[in-house]
């Protein structure tokens, strides 16, 4: 037969098939624009800002609405009171993960971000505790976090105060941290091991967030068809999973199974004492994808995190100088910061949030799927859809953040200065799924921060006035525009 032939049939088929399963699924799905056969709603959503997009959705549809990306319907949930009721009210039925059919074909169900049932819950368990274990052992996480911080101002010094990206340190401070945590030992700067992780972790990173790749997910089927980028993202990939196994490997050969001394040593244990067990979770195949998810959800955010914050803080050099104020009275210039001295710092902790806060560096959450047929609000949505979760509508919900589109610290502090907490504050999502790293996130935005500004002054190039503090998305987060600022030594 003709290929044009088999093409048009083919078509056809697939347009009759997706108006039939859009049909008879709506009537008990929550309401939304109505979707075009195959490509959905993706002609109704800018896709450089699909956060604004379900936004403007969610004021005609309301806070429960479908929308569909090519011809799976995703259910978006949208302000806080919707979010809550799902990640936390119903926490187990909203705790699937969504499939993304191009990582999917790495991580083949291990680890912990794509992972999901019962290896997702013992992986998800068994990294928690041992995240916190290790924050109580000999070398503990925050001496890990606070060495980084030194290293990292020392980097900062050797620029002389002349104009610099801050991008490369910070990539390289947050990815030293999973370094030491994952595998006892942190890197120089300048070390070719540790710049080639790097770039292939990064580099992935762009795939990732590339358009190709969004759209590969929601037609799996064209995978095959974009070659090029797909055998890049798999090379990349096999070349971090062959390093995380080359250092597994160095791990057992020297394991002293009575002193751990960083995460694979504790994995490696946990196999040991599960080799009996008939149905294996703890295999070499899930500690490397284990690792591997550590890297990829631990370096960028946390790094871009940071970016953004200092970019905030040129901004606001009135925010930066009680910052420093505080740091001051509270820590000296004698010793490094450390983890105590947030609570005596509120001033500190309340900038720290509103940064996490302004930013929204993950808008619509991490893709969720409901584990089983649910009823949510009357609304009726079956096993494996999709769900996604607006932050950006907690984090900017302008009766709890008045302003919301302004850095303003107030909006973590109560009228005597003193810090307040918000259940609004979901930058690492809710629930279930919530971010393992969010500990450890936080210790380094406040280490990193505040050992900075305790050596340093921050110095703008242009008038703070010109410095434009907007944020594109990049696919997968809210980055900064790129910028460009000295270090001062104090
Ligand atoms: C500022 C930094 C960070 C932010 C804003 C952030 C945010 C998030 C968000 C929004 C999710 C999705 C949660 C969900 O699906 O509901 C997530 C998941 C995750 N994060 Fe983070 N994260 C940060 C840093 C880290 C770090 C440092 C680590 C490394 C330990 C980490 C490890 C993970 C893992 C393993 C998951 C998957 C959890 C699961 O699926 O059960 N994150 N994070
Ligand atoms: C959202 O709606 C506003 C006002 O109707 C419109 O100007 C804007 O372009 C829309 N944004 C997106 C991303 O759809
Ligand atoms: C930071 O400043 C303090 C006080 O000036 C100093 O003791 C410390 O060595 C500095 N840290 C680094 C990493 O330069
Ligand atoms: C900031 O940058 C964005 C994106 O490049 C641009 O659209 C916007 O006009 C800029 N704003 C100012 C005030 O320069």
């Amino acid at each position: 037969m003709d290929p044009l032939v088999v093409l048009v049939l083919c078509l056809s088929c697939l347009l009759i098939l997706s108006a039939w399963r859009q049909r008879s699924g709506r009537g008990k799905l929550p309401p939304g624009p109505t979707p075009l056969p195959i490509i959905g709603n993706i002609l109704q959503i800018d896709v450089k800002d699909i956060s604004k997009s379900l936004s403007n959705f969610s004021k005609v549809y309301g806070p429960v609405f479908t929308v569909y990306f090519g011809m799976n319907p995703t259910v978006v949930l949208h302000g806080y009171e919707a979010v809550k009721e799902a990640l936390i009210d119903m926490g187990e039925e909203f705790s699937g993960r969504g499939s993304h059919p191009v990582i999917d074909r790495i991580s083949k169900g291990h680890g912990i971000i794509f992972s999901n049932g019962k290896r997702w819950k013992e992986t998800r368990r068994f990294s928690l505790m041992t995240l916190r274990n290790l924050g109580m052992g000999k070398r503990t996480i925050e001496d890990r976090v606070q060495e980084e911080a030194r290293c990292l101002v020392e980097e900062l010094r050797k620029t002389n105060a002349s104009p610099c990206d801050p991008t490369f340190f910070l990539c390289c401070a947050t990815c030293n941290v999973i370094c030491s945590i994952m595998f006892q030992n942190r890197f120089d700067y300048k070390d070719q091991n540790f710049l080639n992780l790097m770039e292939k972790i990064s580099e992935n990173n762009k795939y990732l967030s590339s358009p190709w790749m969004q759209i590969c997910n929601n037609f799996p089927f064209l995978i095959n068809y974009v070659p090029g980028l797909m055998n890049k993202f798999f090379k990349n990939t096999a070349y971090v999973k062959n390093y995380i196994l080359e250092r597994v490997k160095e791990h057992q050969e020297s394991l002293d199974i009575h002193n751990p001394r960083d995460f694979v040593d504790c994995f490696l244990i946990k196999m040991e004492q599960e080799k009996h067990k008939q149905h294996l979770e703890f295999t070499f195949e899930n500690v490397v994808i284990t690792a591997l998810d550590l890297f990829e959800a631990g370096t960028e955010t946390t790094s871009t995190t940071l970016r953004y914050g200092l970019l905030l803080l040129l901004k606001h050099p009135e925010v930066t100088a009680k910052v420093q104020e505080e740091i001051e009275r509270v820590v000296g210039r004698h010793r490094s910061p450390c983890m105590q001295d947030r609570s005596h710092m509120p001033y500190t902790d309340a900038v720290v949030h509103e940064i996490q806060r302004y930013i929204d560096l993950v808008p619509t959450n991490a893709p969720h799927a409901v584990t089983c047929d649910i009823k949510f609000r009357n609304y009726f949505i079956p096993k494996g859809t999709t769900v996604l979760t607006s932050l950006t509508s907690v984090l900017h919900d302008d009766k709890e953040f008045p302003n919301p589109e302004l850095f303003d610290p107030g909006h973590f502090l109560d009228e005597s200065g003193n810090f307040k907490k918000s259940d609004y504050f979901m930058p690492f999502s809710a629930g279930k799924r919530i971010c393992v790293g969010e500990g450890l996130a936080r210790m380094e935005l406040f280490l990193f921060l505040t050992t900075i500004l305790q050596n340093c002054t921050l110095k703008s190039l242009v008038d703070p006035k010109d410095l434009n503090i907007t944020s594109i998305f990049n696919g997968l987060m809210y980055v900064p525009l790129s910028y460009q600022l000295c270090f001062i030594p104090v």
